[in-house]
């Protein structure tokens, strides 16, 4: 198969109403094998005791029916929708909640479900089942289950409320409100960790599509990545990268990886320096609606966060200067060492994370009450402000395929 383990993909062509099982176990078995049975994370069922991740010894997955698919998305029908990927649609749906002595009661899920015809679905798919199927962490999207019939394939997950930060960063109308600082700072930390946390299980899983859509927001801000259909785990001990076909989303892609297919796990911390200037600008990370040489933003931005000066010029105008400029100057700090051409130079996800929570911690200091002071809106007259490029919530970087 494809992406990420051994055997071929093309030869799982679903069928009629086909049983998963042995996919799923095949799958995972292989897949899960290699990540480190002598984990540092423990095996056992439960996120909340389990605040640093844990790798499942299976996947703890339900196969789904696709009655029950269609009735909890009253048949996919258009309101449902929650958005619409490479993979395929997202709907919201109403499941009845069984076995918990909670009759009566329907827990919300999201049911994507794949594009017919679709091959590179299919192994999305299923690198989505083997690794996401057993990697269970605070800020990694829980997978409850996916449904394999009719010629149909399905992935149902919990619900996150808040959506993705993609639609925060860059949506407009009334139902988006802008994000604060502190939120920011907040997801920020939390995508770190579940990059952090894929990184450092023993045999390393590269993430390959960090992004603002793939950062989902539940009620409470707490961001959790979601799709793992472009996962791989890292390369053995002797070697430092993979070598793959590239792939990923344009504007987010490491450049060693685009120019010679070579895949590090820096590479992740390319995708998640280009997030960090997401939220620090507003702007995102590709927009061809935007003037000659301002299209990439890591080209067109990198050389505004080096000074604090310049940076205030750059940042989101809908956070209206309320941040302390100290913090966002050390965001934009860690950013451009993220974006580092050479991918040694990079720091490690462990070390962002570190980081990270010290400028919040620092934050903290620095907006209590006492020195809190009113900030005017400072760039609504930046030239760079002047337009909002094409920031349109459904326009979605092209991915590298
Ligand atoms: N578990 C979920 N809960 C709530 N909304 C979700 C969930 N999963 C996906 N969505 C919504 O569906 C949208 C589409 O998700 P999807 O992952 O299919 O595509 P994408 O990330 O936008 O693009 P790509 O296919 O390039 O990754 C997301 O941006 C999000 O708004
Ligand atoms: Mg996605």
């Amino acid at each position: 198969m494809g992406i990420c383990w051994g055997s071929p993909v093309g030869n799982h062509t679903p069928n009629t109403t086909g049983h998963l099982s042995s996919v799923v176990s095949q799958t995972t078995s292989s897949t899960v094998s290699n990540i480190s049975k002598n984990s540092n994370f423990s095996v056992a069922s439960g996120d909340e005791a389990f605040p640093n991740g844990q790798i499942l010894p299976s996947p703890n997955l339900r196969e789904y029916s696709l009655a029950e698919l269609k009735a909890a998305t009253k048949n996919f029908r258009a309101e449902a929708m929650l958005g619409e990927g490479g993979f395929g649609k997202v709907y919201k749906g109403w499941l009845e909640e069984k076995g918990h002595g909670k009759k009566g009661n329907s827990m919300v899920i999201a049911v994507k479900k794949l594009k017919s015809d679709s091959l590179q679905g299919i192994e999305e798919w299923q690198s989505e089942v083997g690794f996401l199927g057993r990697l269970s962490h605070p800020n990694l999207v829980k997978l409850l289950g996916y449904c394999w019939e009719d010629h149909e394939l399905l992935l149902t997950y919990e619900f996150m409320q808040k959506g993705s930060l993609e639609n925060h960063l860059f949506g407009r109308g009334s139902a988006v409100t802008p994000l604060e600082w502190d939120t920011r700072l907040k997801i920020a930390i939390g995508a770190a960790r579940g990059l952090a946390f894929l990184h450092t299980s023993d045999k390393q899983v590269i993430y390959r599509d960090f992004k603002a859509s793939n950062i989902l927001l539940d009620g409470s801000y707490t961001p959790k990545l979601s799709d793992f259909g472009l996962a791989k785990l890292g390369p053995s001990e002797s070697k430092s990268h993979l070598s793959t076909r590239v792939m990923g989303t344009n504007g987010y892609a490491a450049p060693e990886y685009i120019t010679t297919g070579h895949l590090y796990v820096k590479s992740d911390v390319y995708g998640f320096g280009v997030v960090l200037i997401e939220m620090l600008t507003g702007l995102r990370a590709l927009d061809e609606n935007r003037p000659t040489g301002h299209e990439n933003l890591v080209d067109w931005i990198k050389p505004y966060l080096s000074e604090r000066r310049k940076l205030k010029n750059v940042m989101d105008f809908r956070l209206e200067g309320k941040y302390p400029s100290r913090s966002a100057f050390q965001v934009a700090h860690l950013a451009l060492q993220c974006i580092e051409q050479e991918q040694k130079n990079r720091p490690a996800m462990n070390e962002v994370v570190e980081t990270l929570e010290q400028i919040e911690a620092m934050n903290d200091r620095l907006t209590e009450p006492r020195n809190r002071s009113p900030r005017q809106p400072l760039h609504h007259s930046s030239p760079l402000h002047v337009k909002q490029y094409g920031s349109h919530a459904n326009q979605t970087s092209p991915r590298l395929r």
